[in-house]
């Protein structure tokens, strides 16, 4: 094959490559919306799994998706949520999920996972070495832009409410599907920021652990 052939098919080949590593999305299955334990039961198993016995298993792609649907999913058409944003805002919490398939961002509209890196960050982001384990890591992070001109404190109180609300969904559904959960708020922030390629305003607030 002439040079220039040659060439030309090494750059149309690595650029295939490069396009299908970044476009590495994952589409997640429906989430189970009914049937399952009852609310009142899942109330009273809710449970953190103790740290020294946090299970290696992985989840099933139907329990990791049901639990993202659960935390901040559409349970209303369009524009409504399975936990209060105020004024009926759409999530201004995003979830990062970090697993061992690398680093990916939650997107309630489609229910798939945006890859942000092939990356296995989970033995980085805790400042407890038992977080390694889990199978996945939901990292919350609020969204700097949504809140616009709003004050700080105010903006960042809103989003310590919503991770509250999503928390315990995460927790129920969790206990529903006897999976293992753990709310972690020591967490290696400035790693998660540059991991996560956060803008600069922006930080996570906390993570929980998810396993089986
Ligand atoms: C705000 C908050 C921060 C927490 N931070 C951590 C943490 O950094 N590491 C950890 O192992 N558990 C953490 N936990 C889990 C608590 O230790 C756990 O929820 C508590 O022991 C109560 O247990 P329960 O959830 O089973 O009722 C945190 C929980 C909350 C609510």
């Amino acid at each position: 094959m002439p040079f220039l052939m040659r060439k030309l098919a090494v750059i149309l080949l690595s650029s295939l490559f490069s396009i299908s590593v970044c476009y590495a999305d994952i589409t997640l299955p429906a989430p189970q919306m009914k049937d399952g334990m009852s609310l009142f039961e899942a109330l009273k198993k809710r449970s953190s799994t103790p740290a020294g016995d946090f299970p290696v298993g992985q989840l099933s792609d139907d329990e990791l998706s049901t639990v993202l649907w659960a935390a901040s999913g559409l349970n209303r058409g369009k524009s409504g949520w399975t936990v209060p944003m105020v004024k009926g805002k759409a999530p201004y919490v995003r979830i990062y999920v970090a697993s061992q398939k690398g680093v990916f961002r939650y997107e309630w509209e489609g229910q798939y996972l945006r890859e942000i890196s092939n990356k296995d960050i989970r033995a980085d982001i805790g400042q407890q070495s038992f977080t390694r384990r889990a199978a996945y890591a939901l990292i919350f992070v609020p969204d700097s832009e949504a809140f616009g001109d709003m004050d700080a404190a105010k903006a960042n109180n809103f989003a310590n409410i919503a991770v509250g609300a999503m928390s315990q969904n995460i927790y129920l559904t969790a206990a529903a599907l006897k999976l293992s959960a753990r709310y972690i708020h020591s967490i290696k922030s400035d790693v998660i920021s540059d991991e996560l390629k956060l803008p600069e305003n922006s930080k996570a607030i906390g993570m929980i652990l998810l396993g089986k």
